[in-house]
């Protein structure tokens, strides 16, 4: 529930701010559109008309203008008494001049079938204004389609043609399947035939390889016919040909069958294909050389009567550019069937065209007719809207109104669409500028594929209807001193002043009140010549620094600057005030009005402790970061600032010397920091450092907002203990245990030794001996005396 509850409590300020702007900007452009009409009171009723479509010119000869100006908004006008009938102020308009309604299916010949809705509209602009036209696009069942077959016959493709003789039937009714309006066509290619394209040697030009067909460049073989059984007949009568290098001359090919439009047989409202068969990538543009052929390809057709291409070793081959332009001008949609090795570079080559795909070949063509129905549902699957010839001046944007309602802004496709879906196209023609020769503007609009467009005829009205009345040498104008246009005096050469009054020569000329804004500035701001009481402004040494005004005091050059750049270089200078383009602000157009760098993870401005200025937030007292993210005072702090606290003031912890720089404060060292805890806003942490000694600090806002942050010099420490004495009674203590447990054991010993004999004692005691003879012991019984012995002397 908080975060909900947070939210909606945010978004009200900020619903409240998008009000707020929304109204101001709206009063603003308001603002603005007025401005645009009057400042500098335009001379000329055209010129009027190009300030913006809200501009409106009085050509009432008797309107005062005094300080108001003949061209306005229609309203001031009115208030400043210019009658109705005089206000110019042409409105653009949009007829519908052709608008026959979508057919639901083809016919024989296509030229009644419309698939485009309206198909043409006329406009009249206003310079800066746009008018919205809506087109409708349905693609017909059965709507015509030409196929022509384009076939690589070098040697390689000899299994592949086999092959196509047999499928060939099957094409045809895969294609009468889909359309009952098919025609199909073929051709084939090889390459040049010089050198090094192919085998010059006698008798290799005539037969290139066992059994083949002399070489040749590009035959049409099969003009377009509904008589499809002629495809399956010529097919069987193509024989391959051979020639040296891998790449082939298919580009010739292509471009012959394109702008061949009536050898070939195109017809003007038929989907038209290209199936480009080949198994080898191509040569283009500038490979001529190799062979001596140095002439540009001129995109012209050069089919002689029996369909072979004659300029076929004097033109080099086309380029990409070329083919792309010659089969998007007629609506020609290639399909690339080519072989697995290729395929990439050909699906590189498609998408440069627009409607182009690149389909991968079995290598013997077994998979051809799929392939190309394929293809054709492909590209019939979507529309997508060209326009090949906008002129200058005109801006086009579109709005795809695709199925099931979906409206894409600035689309100008749909995609997934069945035969006999319809959709439909929002087109806004801008008229952004008027042509320098004036008139009528026109260019076309249309699907990709399709041979209908929609004509787009725009008048446009840069001038006004009462030029046409303008008389020349007017009496009004000082007896015929001057063109009456619109209401106003345009002077012949010479002459100046509101009614041409002032002669160049005379005293009235050099009068220079009038050239003054007050007796206090200087004649034309020192940036022009007076004459007849008008300023002409001088040229200035920079070409693109500009002078006008009545007093010349507006100038293009000495706005406000932002990176050494006037405006910005995001706008304009216009009189001294930037107009800056749409997305900044500011008086230097220094300000992005851009929020998304204020929006912050959660989606509120500046986590809802901040507004957005200037493309940053503004945080509140306690808030910083760049999205009022941080806040380095508030409670609960003490962990996040621990780490730089301790660095900074004990050099310990884990915060590394390069990141302490990075700390977002500078810790002072005080001798108690306890002194400064009943302020409220100030908080106390404590913590243990990594001597084990408590450190304490604290942290709050100084003056400046920034963040103090005191650490008390001393640390906690727990008092010292000494060791040794420790280690010392340790082992005292070891040793004295020891020495009672040896002298515990020996008096034990003792005991149980004494025991021990007065147990021997006792029983020692209790025997009585009796004294007898050994049982074993034997008398002597012979005895004998030593002779030697001497006896006792
Ligand atoms: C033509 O279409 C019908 C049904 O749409 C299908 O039954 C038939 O097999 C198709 N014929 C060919 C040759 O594809
Ligand atoms: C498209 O144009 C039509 C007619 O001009 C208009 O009624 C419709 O609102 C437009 N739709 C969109 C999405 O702009
Ligand atoms: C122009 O004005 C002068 C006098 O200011 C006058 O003599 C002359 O007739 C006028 N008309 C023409 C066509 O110059
Ligand atoms: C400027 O004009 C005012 C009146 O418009 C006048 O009182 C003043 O004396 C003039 N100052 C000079 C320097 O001419
Ligand atoms: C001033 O205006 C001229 C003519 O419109 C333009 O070419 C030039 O770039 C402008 N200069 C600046 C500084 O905007
Ligand atoms: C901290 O002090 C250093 C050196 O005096 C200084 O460069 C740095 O900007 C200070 N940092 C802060 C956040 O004030």
């Amino acid at each position: 529930m908080g975060p909900r509850q947070r939210n909606s409590y945010v978004r009200l300020p900020s619903a409240v701010l998008c009000l707020t702007v929304l109204v101001t900007l709206c009063l603003g452009t308001l603002a603005e559109g007025d401005d645009v009409c009057s400042k500098n009171s335009p001379a000329s009723c055209a010129e009027c008309l190009r300030r913006g479509p809200q501009c409106a010119w009085c050509a009432e000869e008797s309107y005062v203008e005094g300080s108001a100006s003949r061209c306005d908004v229609i309203s001031r006008l009115q208030e400043n008494g210019c009658a109705a009938s005089q206000i110019q102020n042409p409105a653009s308009a949009t007829v519908i001049s052709q608008g026959r309604p979508l057919s639901s299916t083809g016919s024989q010949t296509g030229s009644d079938v419309t698939q485009v809705s309206p198909q043409e509209v006329r406009l009249s602009l206003r310079p800066g204004d746009s008018a919205q036209v809506q087109m409708q696009v349905r693609q017909v069942k059965d709507y015509p389609v030409d196929l022509y077959y384009l076939m690589d016959l070098s040697k390689s493709m000899d299994n592949d043609l086999q092959n196509l003789k047999t499928l060939g039937v099957n094409l045809i009714n895969k294609m009468r399947n889909i359309t009952s309006n098919f025609r199909v066509g073929f051709g084939s290619f090889v390459d040049k035939t010089v050198a090094p394209y192919v085998n010059l040697a006698p008798g290799k030009l005539n037969e290139p390889c066992g059994g083949c067909a002399p070489v040749f460049g590009f035959r049409n073989v099969l003009s377009l016919t509904d008589q499809a059984e002629e495809f399956s007949v010529q097919l069987g009568q193509q024989q391959v040909s051979g020639n040296l290098d891998q790449p082939e001359g298919g580009f010739d090919a292509l471009m012959q069958t394109a702008v061949c439009n009536e050898k070939i047989g195109w017809r003007e409202k038929a989907t038209k294909l290209i199936v480009f068969a080949s198994d080898a990538p191509f040569h283009s543009a500038g490979d001529g050389k190799l062979g001596g052929i140095l002439t540009p390809n001129d995109a012209k057709c050069h089919l002689d009567s029996s369909g072979t291409y004659t300029e076929l070793n004097n033109l080099d081959y086309p380029s990409v550019g070329q083919l792309i332009a010659v089969l998007e001008e007629r609506n020609i949609q290639p399909i690339f069937a080519v072989t697995g090795e290729q395929i990439d570079i050909y699906r590189g080559l498609a998408n440069m065209f627009s409607g182009a795909i690149a389909e991968t070949l079995a290598e013997d063509s077994s998979n051809v007719v799929f392939l190309v129905e394929d293809a054709y549902k492909k590209l019939r699957s979507e529309v997508r809207m060209q326009a090949p010839n906008v002129p200058e001046g005109i801006e086009l944007q579109f709005t795809a109104l695709c199925l099931d309602n979906q409206v894409i802004e600035g689309a100008a496709e749909c995609k997934n669409l069945a035969v006999g879906d319809t959709v439909a196209f929002n087109i806004t023609v801008k008229l952004a500028e008027c042509p320098q020769d004036g008139g009528e503007l026109q260019f076309s609009l249309n699907p990709v594929g399709f041979g209908d467009e929609m004509k787009i005829k725009v008048t446009t009205m840069c001038s006004c209807d009462c030029s046409v009345d303008a008389v020349p040498d007017s009496d009004q104008c000082s007896a015929g001193n001057g063109t009456l246009e619109c209401g106003v005096c345009v002077c012949n050469t010479g002459r100046y002043g509101q009614t041409c009054e002032c002669n160049a020569d005379s005293v009235e000329a050099v009068d220079e009140t009038k050239c003054r804004m007050d007796n206090a500035t200087a004649v034309c701001s020192s940036r022009g010549d007076c004459l007849c009481g008008q300023c002409t402004c001088s040229a200035r040494q920079d070409p693109r620094e500009k002078v006008w005004g009545k007093f010349c005091e507006c100038d293009n050059f000495s706005c406000l600057r932002h990176d050494r750049l006037i405006c910005g270089g995001r706008g304009t200078c216009d009189c001294g005030q930037c107009v800056c383009e749409s997305g900044w602000t500011g008086e230097a157009c220094e300000c992005s009005a851009r929020t998304d760098a204020c929006i912050s993870e959660n989606g509120e401005v500046c986590n809802g402790h901040g507004t957005c200025e200037c493309g940053k937030c503004k945080c509140e007292d306690n808030f910083a970061g760049p999205t009022c993210e941080e806040c380095p005072t508030c409670p609960g702090k003490c962990e996040g600032n621990k780490g730089c606290v301790q660095c900074q003031a004990f050099q310990s912890g884990d915060v590394t010397d390069v990141d302490c720089l990075q700390c977002p404060f500078n810790v002072t060292m005080v001798d108690s920091v306890d002194v400064v805890v009943d302020d409220p806003e100030t908080q106390l942490c404590r913590f243990r450092d990594d001597d084990d000694c408590l450190f304490t600090f604290s942290y709050g806002k100084g003056d400046d907002n920034s963040l103090v942050v005191n650490v008390q010099r001393t640390k906690e420490c727990p008092p010292e203990v000494n060791i040794l004495p420790i280690i010392l009674g340790i082992v005292a203590g070891i040793v004295l245990i020891g020495l009672a447990i040896l002298i515990i054991w020996r008096v034990l010993l003792y005991l149980y030794d004494r025991n021990e004999y007065q147990k021997f004692e006792r029983e020692q005691q209790k025997t009585k001996f009796s004294s007898d003879i050994n049982p074993l012991y034997r008398e002597t019984t012979t005895k004998f005396l030593n002779p030697t012995y001497g006896g006792n002397k």
